[in-house]
């Protein structure tokens, strides 16, 4: 039975076993047998999947997951539907739900919907039983554990007359999609903002099982809160920024990789996040930021927030100039013609397809009447089909998905590198150039193929960002 205060932490529940929650606790459980994780969700299919027998059906696909689940699983790891009782015995729950953009009403298409953290709190609130530590693992709008705790007091005063009391932290997570289980291994930095310094140091005992005492951040509730926010406005910015100069690049036989790495080897600037590319995809970039500029205009900071704005501007045209290269150099003239997609994932690593920039480049390449083979290692047709989401497309007399590169390539026109997976920096170009059709034509936008020698086995070739090939 719970006391009151919590001195040790014994159990945790996770509420969402998604991208995040499902790693993130996988690893924490590695890190502390002691613990007992629960990880919850309102999707019975998905927990179903996360206990599947065979690893290959583990609902998201992440290097080194299969191996971290199969250790712990069932053992100081489990995945449940369950969660009023998982909730009820829990000293600490997570809350790591999905926060998508509004889709109507005030805010829409800039506010984050916090329907499903809402309605987490509530479930908190009714099952939980004595203390119970609350963190925040969602990446959230700055104030928002205001709003939990609102939630939490009513349920204190208007609940079942048992006494409970919470401590709320927020502790966002900074993994990226496709490297997710080193990132939480050798996280960069770990971050708790919280009021109650006991509540902070049970959560930082946790991670002090594998994280460095000097990596281990703590600040206020609000600071934590929206530095996850910035921390990804900052990333995103520095793609449109490298992106932005690929156009330029192109107009002025420059070439971006070159600037790249020039401008990268200051220290001041640094190396990372300086690769051009068809757009940042992913479920947060775009999301993060219009939470952003939606706080800012909400705050009255309107030209803060058009400066954010046009990060996601940029993104956007890029995108759509890419889809216009591959029109104009294809004579203007789409239909029937068979245009190859190698990669569909928004980045390599991943079975992830949300915002991807794929969908929009595919959509616009559909619209101009030709018929698009798409081959992805590790995204499925069903997919596909949902994310090109217009009625019309679904039929597959529009597009297939192949499972194999030889069958996408075969008589098509061109092919497109849209995801930067490592099996694609090795291609035989040569047997590629023999199976399509004449003249045959090669975009990249990952720039992962050698321009030298696809020239020299006949190909035409478009890479971004590169004034020699445009
Ligand atoms: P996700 O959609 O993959 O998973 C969220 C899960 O929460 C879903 O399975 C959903 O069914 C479940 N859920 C929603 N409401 C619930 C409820 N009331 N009870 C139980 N389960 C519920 O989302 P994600 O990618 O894991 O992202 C979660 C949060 O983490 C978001 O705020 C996101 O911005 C943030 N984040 C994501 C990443 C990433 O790489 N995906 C990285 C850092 C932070
Ligand atoms: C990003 C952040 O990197 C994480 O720190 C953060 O936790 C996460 O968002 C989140 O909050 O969801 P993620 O979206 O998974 O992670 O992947 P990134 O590696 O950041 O890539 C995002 C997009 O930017 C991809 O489409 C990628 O191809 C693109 N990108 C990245 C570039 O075009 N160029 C680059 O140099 C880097």
């Amino acid at each position: 039975m719970k006391t009151q205060k919590i001195t040790q932490i014994f159990n945790i529940c996770c509420i969402g076993a998604g991208y995040v929650g499902g790693p993130t606790m996988a690893v924490l459980a590695d890190y502390n047998p002691e613990l007992r994780i629960t990880v919850v969700d309102i999707s019975k299919e998905k927990i179903d999947l996360w206990n599947s027998e065979d690893l290959n059906d583990l609902p998201i696909y992440e290097p080194g997951l299969k191996e971290i689940v199969l250790k712990n699983r069932n053992i100081n790891l489990f995945f449940s539907s369950n969660i009023p009782s998982s909730i009820e015995k829990a000293d600490m729950v997570f809350i790591s739900v999905n926060t998508p953009t509004k889709k109507k009403g005030f805010g829409a298409g800039f506010a984050s919907d916090l329907k499903y953290v809402e309605s987490s709190a509530r479930q908190v609130a009714k099952f939980s039983k004595g203390h119970t530590i609350v963190v925040e693992k969602s990446t959230l709008p700055v104030k928002t554990a205001q709003t939990i705790k609102s939630i939490l007091e009513a349920y204190k005063v208007k609940g079942d007359g048992e006494k409970k009391s919470f401590d709320i932290l927020s502790n966002p997570e900074f993994l990226a999609e496709g490297t997710a289980i080193n990132d939480l291994k050798k996280p960069d930095r770990v971050l708790i903002g919280g009021e109650n310094e006991d509540a902070i140091n049970l959560l930082k005992k946790i991670y002090l099982n594998w994280v460095d005492e000097n990596k281990i951040l703590t600040t206020d509730l609000w600071s934590s809160e929206l530095s996850k926010l910035i921390s990804n406005a900052f990333l995103a910015q520095r793609i449109s920024s490298i992106n932005s100069i690929s156009a330029l690049c192109e107009v002025t036989q420059a070439n971006v990789h070159n600037v790249s790495k020039a401008i990268g080897m200051d220290h001041r600037i640094g190396s990372e996040f300086l690769n051009p590319g068809p757009g940042f995809g992913g479920s947060c970039f775009k999301k993060d930021i219009s939470n952003l500029i939606y706080i800012c205009n909400h705050y009255g900071l309107h030209e803060v927030a058009s400066y954010w704005e046009k990060v996601i501007v940029i993104n956007n045209w890029q995108q759509k100039r890419i889809s216009r290269v591959i029109v104009e150099k294809l004579f203007g003239n789409l239909s029937e013609k068979k245009i190859a997609i190698l990669g569909f994932a928004f980045k390599s690593n991943t079975n992830d397809t949300r915002e991807s920039p794929a969908i929009s480049i595919c959509r616009d390449l559909l619209e101009e009447g030709c018929y698009l083979s798409i081959y992805d290692p590790k995204v499925n047709t069903k997919q596909i089909k949902s994310e090109l989401n217009n009625e019309q497309y679904k039929k597959d007399i529009f597009w297939e998905n192949c499972s194999n590169l030889e069958d996408a390539l075969f008589n098509a026109d061109a092919m497109v590198v849209l995801t930067d997976w490592c099996e694609f920096n090795n291609l035989d170009l040569k047997k590629i150039f023999e199976i399509m059709r004449y003249p045959s034509w090669i975009f990249d936008t990952r720039n992962i193929i050698d321009p030298y020698l696809a020239e020299s086995f006949g190909f035409n070739i478009w890479k971004l960002g590169n004034g020699f090939y445009n």
